[in-house]
């Protein structure tokens, strides 16, 4: 397998990525503004197959008809010279002070109409350009204070929201699903649907559940603590992994958008194991868009931008070599075998076993004996994890 990122791979980049211009709470920028053109053309040169945008990364808030279409035409024809697609649009409803308590679900109505009708306008771009996915990353609905939200109101206006643009969509015709993305905080001190499971129970009480899915990203999962591999399993098992931010992150603190594989990369190789085969008993795997959402150090020069650009693609495939290798050892498939990895896809109950059954079946209970069962009997855990890091570091070919 190479090494060279090519189109198959199917690797995008936020124009925000790229475009990031350094800036941090602390400092301003540290290189100058990217334009798009010139994006789209380094990261063709570069071998990813897609750019992504929120409508205010093309446009600044507030430009007129005029500049917003002449932005688009910049990058309709940059799209045509190069080939880059764009899979996914998003929309900003974060940066203008007039979202700073949200926009689907401000305490202000006015507020979340005119968030509804910038979001509608921007699913229409986002057909035209022809993107099949709609992220929703909530970045500013939530609160600092529990006195001033109503969380099941919030709820409630963020479903009316996502039920009108599936009206939409479908009425339209467009062939696009949405993908709410989690974040458990940052820049809100609590956001509303803070994790991938949050978003996952969420999604199901709304009018069109199949329209709908989740746009997970590794360090938003891992601000919480959580194991982001296992959330990934878990939105596969349930069909909604519908698109994904890769991106590195050290731990439980601010958002460190690092490259990918740059923060836990224990954690990385069992991802791209898992998106590349599916779970070790043939649960499903991803084939959507890896799409990198991280921020290339403010460090950094435009030169470093696209070595950062390069990592993340490099730190992908390699971690793919890693993961073929390791499913490939037959010393893992005997450590897997031994760890009675497989067992587990085998129902507890035989077929057409009642409870009636399983209460008559002595051997499962009154002359089951745990302690001698368990007595000297290991699973062989360790070993296994053993021989997946020594393929990780290469240590075994
Ligand atoms: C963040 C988020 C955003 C979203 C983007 C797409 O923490 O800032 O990850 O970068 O991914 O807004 O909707
Ligand atoms: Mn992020
Ligand atoms: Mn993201």
């Amino acid at each position: 397998m190479s090494l060279t990122p090519t189109r198959a791979d199917k690797f995008s980049f936020g124009l925000w990525t790229i475009g990031y211009n350094g800036t941090d709470p602390f400092g301003g920028p540290t290189r100058a503004d990217l334009d798009v053109v010139h994006g789209v053309e380094k990261l063709s040169e570069l071998g990813a197959y897609g750019l992504t945008f929120h409508d205010n990364d093309l446009y600044a808030f507030g430009a007129t008809d005029a500049e917003r279409q002449k932005q688009i035409d910049r990058l309709k024809q940059a799209m045509a010279d190069t080939g880059i697609v764009v899979p996914m649009v998003t929309t900003n409803l974060f940066s203008a002070p007039v979202f700073k308590d949200g926009g689907f679900t401000s305490n202000d109505r006015s507020v979340r109409r005119y968030a509804i009708r910038k979001v509608l306008r921007n699913i229409d771009l986002a057909a035209e350009l022809g993107a099949e996915t709609f992220v929703m990353w909530g970045g500013r609905e939530g609160s600092e204070y529990d006195a001033a939200k109503d969380v099941q109101a919030a709820l409630e206006r963020y479903r009316e929201a996502v039920n009108l643009l599936g009206d939409y969509v479908t009425e339209k015709g467009y062939n696009i699903r949405f993908a709410i993305e989690p974040k458990p905080n940052e820049p809100r001190g609590d956001i509303l649907l803070p994790t991938l499971g949050h978003a996952l129970a969420f999604i199901e009480t709304l009018e069109r559940p199949e329209l709908v899915g989740i746009n997970p990203e590794v360090g938003h999962e891992q601000m919480a603590g959580l194991n982001f591999t296992a959330g990934i399993a878990q939105a596969l098992y349930q069909g909604k992994l519908f698109h994904i931010d890769l991106n590195g992150q050290r731990g439980i603190k601010y958002d460190q958008d690092l490259v990918f594989g740059h923060g836990d990369l224990q954690n990385a190789f069992s991802l791209v194991d898992l998106l590349e085969h599916g779970g070790p008993n043939g649960g499903a795997s991803y084939d959507g868009p890896k799409h990198f959402d991280y921020k290339p150090s403010r460090t950094e020069d435009e030169s470093g931008v696209w070595d950062s650009v390069s990592a993340n693609m490099r730190m992908y495939l390699l971690l793919r070599e890693r993961a073929q290798a390791f499913r490939a050892d037959p010393e893992v498939q005997q450590a897997l075998s031994d760890a009675r990895v497989a067992e587990l896809a085998q129902p507890t109950l035989n077929d057409g076993e009642t409870y009636t059954d399983l209460l008559a079946d002595r051997s499962a209970f009154e002359d089951f004996e745990p302690d001698s069962y368990f007595n000297a009997k290991g699973f062989g855990f360790v070993r296994l994890q053993q021989l997946a890091l020594e393929h990780l570091m290469g240590a075994r070919s």
